[in-house]
């Protein structure tokens, strides 16, 4: 069946993309054609920008549109830190010399897990509780996170370009000082925000099969879904001879985005998180038992 998508899913999955479950059983029906959704499937992160200013209204606009994502219990458990000092700033970038944008971007924002206020909201009203077990930091978590990418989509639909900067949390004694942030307060990933210096390029994705489970979890397919999706991922853009520390894992005949996942994934990041996160405030624990 032809649909108005065809060219953005291709672009995303890199291959001729059913929307019908079972093509030729089930009729696929209407699918409405809407411009944001093109847009949305051909979504990039950007890493350069040009020299264009991006104006505070413009920033209190698209953190606006953040704080409208849904929130888990409307506990509203997400905060921003804008980081407008150059020399914070810069201190912050120099941890991560790798990563010049986070230095570079015009506009920079921390978004932050706040299991802090609901505590202090509680202490207002006289309700004495514990915000840092798991489930505190866990739902502080997934509001920082929606947030974070609504605000994403929210920028790209203006034109502007941007990349999440979770690398901050490898340096987490040093970010949590710079930033100087009070106990049960953490940074999720930061989000570099600009006019983008060039188009960029669309990020293949892992064919549905692999990630959308109908009815029950399945994932006896995974390797052909893996396979197929290594090469139509190295037949538009090759890692070719870029393979990740060859002297550790040898060099590989076909070097594949799962081969590079793979190996990316061995060596461990984020360490000294939980121990940051123990030293400020959190427990990690189960809640104590009490009424539901
Ligand atoms: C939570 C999160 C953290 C990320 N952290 C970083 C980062 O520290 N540095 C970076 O350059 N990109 C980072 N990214 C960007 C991803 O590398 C990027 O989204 C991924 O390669 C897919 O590319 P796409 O967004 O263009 O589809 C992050 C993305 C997310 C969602």
């Amino acid at each position: 069946m032809t649909h108005a998508y065809e060219n953005e899913l291709r672009a995303r999955f890199g291959l001729d993309f059913e929307l019908d479950v079972q093509p030729g059983v089930e009729p696929g029906g209407e699918v409405p054609d809407e411009p944001w959704l093109r847009q949305e499937l051909t979504r990039r992160t950007h890493r350069r920008y040009g020299n264009r200013a991006v104006p505070d209204a413009l920033v209190r606009l698209l953190l606006a549109a953040a704080f409208s994502a849904s929130s888990k219990s409307d506990f509203q458990q997400a905060s921003v830190l804008w980081l407008k000092d150059r020399a914070r700033r810069d201190r912050l970038a120099a941890l991560f010399p790798d990563m010049p944008w986070i230095g570079s971007a015009p506009v920079f924002l921390v978004f932050l897990g706040d299991s802090r206020r609901l505590e202090r909201i509680g202490q207002l009203r006289g309700h004495a509780l514990d915000n840092g077990a798991l489930e505190g930091f866990f739902n502080a978590t997934v509001d920082a996170a929606l947030a974070l990418q609504t605000c994403v989509l929210a920028a790209e639909t203006l034109g502007l370009g941007t990349c999440p900067i979770s690398v901050l949390r490898n340096r987490i004694a040093a970010v949590g000082e710079i930033l100087e942030l009070p106990d049960k307060v953490f940074p999720v990933a930061g989000l570099c925000l600009g006019y983008p210096a060039q188009s960029g390029f669309v990020s293949m994705r892992l064919p549905l099969e692999a990630s959308v489970h109908v009815d029950r979890y399945d994932d006896s397919g995974l390797q052909a879904a893996v396979d197929g999706y290594d090469r139509r991922r190295d037949a538009r853009h090759s890692i070719g001879d870029r393979q990740r520390a060859p002297e550790r894992f040898g060099t590989a005949g076909f070097y594949g985005w799962s081969e590079d996942k793979g190996r990316q994934a061995v060596t461990p990041e984020g360490v000294g998180f939980a121990t940051w996160l123990k030293a400020h405030g959190f427990t990690l624990d189960e809640p104590e038992d009490g009424p539901v």
